[in-house]
């Protein structure tokens, strides 16, 4: 038997990796408008920055991070998520120093050892923004705001968002043992989990989906807010409501990553298996002095790219993938054959996307690549129209034909693309 992709990993194969790449454009178009830069930091990381970041008691520390020993004796991990090491290239790169705040986006692979599920992968992929040095509660609308416009703009339906405060530490350890107060009297009836994160993130417990049904009663963390926190919650939504975006209170929100403080947010769908989250972030506003950086407030979110693409399926939404190959070469003959890698090679350095037959085939079995490959155009060569320096050009979608000079073929082709597209506007 041969190798085979590590568990809970994919290929993305020709055919899908187009839909990757429309998903991708759709985020940096949208961060192109919001202002948002892109920021690529190492694939891998010292163990402690995510220990430190994310924190040490988060399943994703304790269970489910890729770490290894380096050659040199170092404990590395590949990155679980991308926020500990944008703030760390921040910090260490003096962004800080900076006249304007940071408004950073990634792109890029993530890895956490979960267990395999419909939507959960050991190698996925996130959309992330950070937005690093101001703590104004209208940058954690904008960034819920261009999380919803991506979600939007690629056309997905009952996108919705959850919005909560998980305040200030000082307020999350009061709200603490005002929990334990609740918990600690049912705990014989709570799930393993429930018990087992009970003493050391009773906040978690509230998430619990087999358990939901015993918390009713749970206090609020919004009835635990000071001062600050509510006028921050309280600006957040003002924002949201200005700008259109619907949301809903949850105030058993709870992120899986201990660095938030202030506003927790969630993108939630139908359509994927059990799992209905497809992105969050929330603000972060001790992590930059956490990870040794001046004290500068952050907020930022991280949608999972598998998620997305898993529900534009499910949600059967057509994307203008819009490129194809515009003209397949079908050759006759030898002597038409050799002349063909120059001919395709004028094509493409003019713009024009071309194709040829690698496989000896007949004249016929070029025509059906040519369909299979849904070329606009079939390009005819034979020796005839070679010695008359002409080449037919037949568009494939009516039949209609005719002759060009073989020197003019990617200016015959652009025109009658150019004329076609026209007409479509007009239509
Ligand atoms: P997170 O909630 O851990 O947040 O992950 C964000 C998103 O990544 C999830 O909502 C999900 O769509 C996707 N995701 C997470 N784990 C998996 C997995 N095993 N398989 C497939 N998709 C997955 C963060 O990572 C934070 N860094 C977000 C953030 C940025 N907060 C502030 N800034």
């Amino acid at each position: 038997m041969g190798f085979q992709k590590p568990k809970s990993t994919q290929d993305f194969l020709p055919g899908n990796t187009e839909n990757w790449q429309f998903v991708e454009e759709t985020a940096r178009d949208l961060c192109r408008r919001f202002r948002f830069r892109e920021i690529r930091t190492p694939i891998f990381e010292a163990t402690e920055l995510f220990k430190r970041g994310v924190g040490e008691t988060t399943d994703i520390v304790e269970k489910e991070m890729y770490t290894f020993l380096d050659r040199g004796n170092r404990s590395m991990t590949l990155r679980p998520e991308g926020t500990a090491g944008v703030v760390r290239a921040y910090v260490e790169n003096k962004l800080y120093g900076e006249p304007d705040i940071s408004k950073l986006y990634y792109i890029g692979p993530m890895f956490r050892y979960e267990r395999a599920q419909a939507g959960r992968y050991r190698q996925f992929h996130q959309f992330g923004v950070e937005a690093i040095g101001s703590a104004d509660p209208a940058l954690d609308a904008e960034v819920i705001a261009l999380g919803f416009a991506f979600y939007q703009e690629l056309g997905l339906n009952g996108v919705t968002v959850e919005l909560n405060s998980v305040g200030t530490p000082a307020v999350r350890a009061a709200f603490r043992e005002k929990l334990l107060g609740f918990l600690v009297p049912i705990k014989d009836q709570l799930c393993n989990d429930c018990q087992a994160r009970m003493e050391r993130n009773p906040l978690r417990v509230l998430d619990c989906k087999t358990d939901q049904d015993k918390f009713t009663d749970a206090p609020s963390i919004l009835d635990s807010l000071d001062e600050e926190c509510n006028a921050h919650f309280t600006t957040v939504r003002e924002c949201l409501e200005a700008m259109g975006i619907p949301y809903t209170i949850n105030h058993r929100l709870v992120r899986g990553l201990d660095y938030y403080t202030h506003t927790a947010f969630e993108y939630k769908a139908q359509g994927i298996g059990a799992i209905d989250t497809i992105g969050g972030g929330g603000r972060y506003n001790g992590l930059v002095a956490e990870i040794g950086g001046n004290d500068q407030p952050g907020v930022g979110f991280g949608l999972g790219l598998e998620r997305t693409l898993l529900l534009l399926k499910h949600q059967e939404v057509e994307l203008d993938l819009g490129k194809r190959t515009d003209v397949y070469l079908v050759t006759i003959g030898d002597r038409a054959q050799n002349a063909s890698a120059a001919l395709l090679q004028q094509l493409r350095l003019n713009g024009v996307a071309a194709e040829r037959d690698y496989l000896g085939r007949k004249t016929g079995l070029q025509f059906k690549a040519a369909d299979r490959m849904g070329a606009r155009f079939a390009a005819i060569l034979g020796d005839d129209e070679l010695d008359r320096g002409e080449i037919s050009l037949k568009l494939l979608a009516t039949g209609e034909q005719k002759t060009v000079a073989i020197n003019k073929l990617s200016e015959a082709i652009h025109t009658f693309i150019s004329t076609e597209e026209k007409g479509n506007n007009k239509s």
